[in-house]
């Protein structure tokens, strides 16, 4: 394998600094270092390889919208080297053969770790707790546990879930959503919902799931995940759960932090996700949430779907969009252009905390010498002009189309080896790697 040297890039955003790397590992952080292959670093960034908590890719079932090895390819342009897959899939991720399978996939590929996320229950049906133990126990090691699509919104299968997972140090990621007061919910319940004559989706739905799960995670004394924040009062309610020591973690996307429910006034389902668009005061607070650490990283929530599916009208339209390939930029644009976040703090938010509520090992570790070489240099001077169809994803529903963004990937390296490589991916040299 060739060796590497990045010259003069600024090391999480701070000093110039030369960063080498041979066979997988960081060999030398200093000045002067030398390589086979050297890449200049002038004027760019160096981060540790993004992990991403919460990506959905189709395989197995749709792989007309997304495949392991497409999503993985996504989110080696969007920086990743780590994205944990949900379980939403066809069949249902709930048994160790499903996720061995799309775990193997995703180390095929050589693009990305795809670390596969388990079903809490039984093809996502809320009622029978799925094989969680079988599922931590295989090949892919599951500590991730999502019904995320659905609310796990049984009280009693989620303290047994959040019991459960205790014992191999497990966490289940909760997409918060009462059903019932969501029913045929389209978007952000509020005088626009009205107004466009949309069924509300109250931001109470979330909060009070939310409120219930924090207080069971403290009863159980386990460890929960809450997925896509969106409003001010699922902010309120994480930081006082925090403030009383209770052992939880949240995430917000890029989308909440960019995008506000306004835009549904085009009746674009592009704009159609689920948790919907909120406020622009909601966009606010998990902005102040996410700088002050109550909400502890960004994960994409990456939801591709076909034309098909969202080139249509707004009620038939499906829930979702992309995200693994804007990440990067809209945290940078919402967050270190105005200042909320330092690139440090960045590298935290997406790459060191994601992978330790996953439980990934060998992701997300610091930028040191004999740590593992996942790294991803970032153009933070570049602009680009967001389209649609400069894509690895097989899906196009991109909110942002049309959109400048701040910010390019200029390079990622998953164990040494380029992904991406001049703003654009290339083909993994080997897929060798699948046991570091
Ligand atoms: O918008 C969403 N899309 N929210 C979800 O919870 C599921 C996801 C999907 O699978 O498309
Ligand atoms: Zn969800
Ligand atoms: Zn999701």
């Amino acid at each position: 394998m060739s060796s590497y040297v990045i010259r003069g890039a600024r090391l999480l955003g701070n000093d110039p600094v030369d960063i080498a790397f041979a066979d997988g590992v960081i060999t030398g952080i200093g000045t002067g270092l030398d390589g086979d292959e050297v890449i200049d670093g002038t004027g760019l960034v160096t981060l540790p390889g993004l992990v991403d908590l919460h990506t959905h890719v189709r395989e197995p079932g749709r792989e007309d919208a997304e495949t392991v090895l497409t999503g993985s390819q996504a989110a080696a342009r969007g920086g990743f080297t780590c994205v944990h897959a949900m379980a939403n899939t066809s069949p249902v991720a709930d048994t160790a053969g499903v996720v061995e399978q799309v775990w193997r996939l995703g180390r095929e590929g050589g693009y990305c770790d795809v670390q596969p996320v388990g079903a809490v229950t039984v093809g996502l049906q809320g009622t029978q707790l799925a094989e969680l133990g079988a599922m931590a126990d295989s090949a892919a090691g599951v500590k991730v546990f999502s019904d995320d699509g659905k609310c796990v919104s049984d009280a009693v299968l989620m303290r047994r879930a959040l019991e459960y997972v205790k014992a191999f140090d497990g966490v289940i990621a909760q997409h918060a959503q009462e059903p019932r007061l969501t029913e045929g919910a389209q978007m952000n319940e509020g005088p626009l919902s009205g107004e466009l004559g949309l069924v509300g989706w109250p931001a109470v739905a979330e909060e009070a799931i939310i409120a219930r799960d924090v207080l069971l995670a403290e009863h159980v004394g386990s460890r929960l995940h809450v997925c896509h924040l969106s409003t001010r009062g699922s902010v309120e309610i994480i930081r006082w759960a925090k403030s009383r020591g209770i052992d939880v973690t949240a995430e917000v996307t890029p989308h909440h932090l960019l995008l506000s429910d306004d835009l549904v006034r085009s009746y674009d389902p592009i704009y159609k996700v689920n948790p919907p668009l909120r406020s622009n005061d909601d966009v606010e607070a998990v902005r102040d949430g996410l700088a002050d650490g109550t909400i502890d990283i960004v994960a994409t929530d990456h939801a591709p779907h076909p034309m098909e599916d969202k080139e249509c009208e707004w009620s038939a339209a499906a829930f979702g969009m992309l995200g693994l390939e804007t990440a990067l930029s809209v945290v940078q644009q919402t967050m270190v252009d105005t200042g909320r976040l330092t690139w440090e703090q960045v590298a935290q938010k997406m790459s060191a905390t994601p992978a330790e509520i996953g439980r990934v090992a060998n992701q997300g570790r610091p930028l040191a010498v004999g740590e593992p070489a996942n790294i991803v240099l970032v153009d933070p001077a570049a602009t680009r002009t967001i389209d649609a169809r400069d894509t690895a994803s097989l899906s196009r529903n991109n909110p942002y189309a049309g959109l400048t963004l701040p910010g390019e990937v200029v390079a990622t390296f998953l164990r040494g080896r380029p992904t991406v490589r001049d703003r654009v991916l290339v083909t993994p040299l080997s897929t060798e790697g699948a046991s570091a």
